[in-house]
């Protein structure tokens, strides 16, 4: 059987990318909500339908795990997904933890790149509550990134000028590490190692989630040896063109993006 991740576009394939790497004997099933992308800007309700709908589509298939690739989707819709089905279900959270242990080493801040919706919700705000005791934590909303990345617009002037907008009043000095909430944003990583200063760390959810999917899976003897990362891509609206899109996003993430070289 084949281990799920959903996400509303082609942000899980980041966490695909980190998982296709960490288990070469695993066949895979993306799937990606077209018909109501992006998430981010939606109301709580919207999404948890949404995302209701599309895990109640894949779960019609043969998977033994489903990852929710989606920092948004998991905010909202855990607790009801984790209640619905008796599969391991694994969520992402933005990883303000280890940000927060290595921002503090240096005796510097936080900054945390999400969408709104994460932002708002609850399970984001009792986490900073529990982990943030110094207040070193500070939240920066990048809606737009979505939809950037959702068109593939890898254009390294405009996406340039869209960051220095977003980051201009933070002086970035004062920042050890800036946490990639959103499953989107990974692949703009190599723009903001160029923008950011040298020591600024970039922290992703997506290792520590295969990690706890690995380990659930060896916990509940679900692992195989005979698989080849076979990767069925699915999306809610049918579209062809955009399983094209999705295979050349995972060929982005594998070839990662480089600064062009007249910049
Ligand atoms: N990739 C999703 C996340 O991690 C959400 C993007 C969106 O649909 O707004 O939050």
């Amino acid at each position: 059987m084949r281990i799920g991740f959903f996400d509303s576009g082609i942000g899980g394939i980041s966490v695909l990318n980190e998982a296709i790497k960490h288990f070469p004997n695993e066949d895979f099933l993306y799937y990606a909500d077209t018909r109501n992308v992006s998430y981010g800007t939606k109301t709580k309700e919207e999404v948890n339908k949404h995302v209701q709908t599309a895990v109640e589509d894949i779960l019609k298939q043969e998977v033994k795990a489903l990852v929710i690739a989606c920092n948004t989707a998991t905010s909202i819709s855990i607790n009801e997904l984790r209640s619905t089905y008796d599969i391991p279900i694994i969520g992402m959270e933005p990883a303000a933890k280890p940000a927060i242990e290595l921002s503090s080493s240096m005796d510097k801040r936080v900054l945390v790149f999400a969408t709104d919706l994460t932002l708002k919700e609850l399970k984001y705000r009792k986490l900073i509550t529990r982990i943030d005791k110094d207040l070193i934590v500070d939240p920066m909303p990048l809606p737009e990134l979505v939809d950037f990345c959702e068109d593939l617009n890898f254009n390294w002037d405009e996406l340039s000028t869209y960051f220095k907008s977003k980051l201009e009043r933070f002086d970035l000095n004062q920042y050890g590490t800036v946490v990639l909430g959103c499953t989107h944003f990974p692949y703009y990583k190599p723009i903001l190692k160029d923008l950011l200063p040298s020591h600024v760390q970039l922290i992703d959810g997506s290792r520590g989630t295969v990690e706890r999917l690995s380990s659930l899976l060896e916990e509940k003897n679900l692992l195989r040896n005979d698989g080849t990362n076979d990767i069925a891509f699915q999306c809610s609206n049918q579209d062809k063109n955009y399983i094209t899109k999705m295979k050349n996003a995972l060929g982005i993430l594998q070839n990662t993006l480089s600064k062009p070289e007249n910049n």
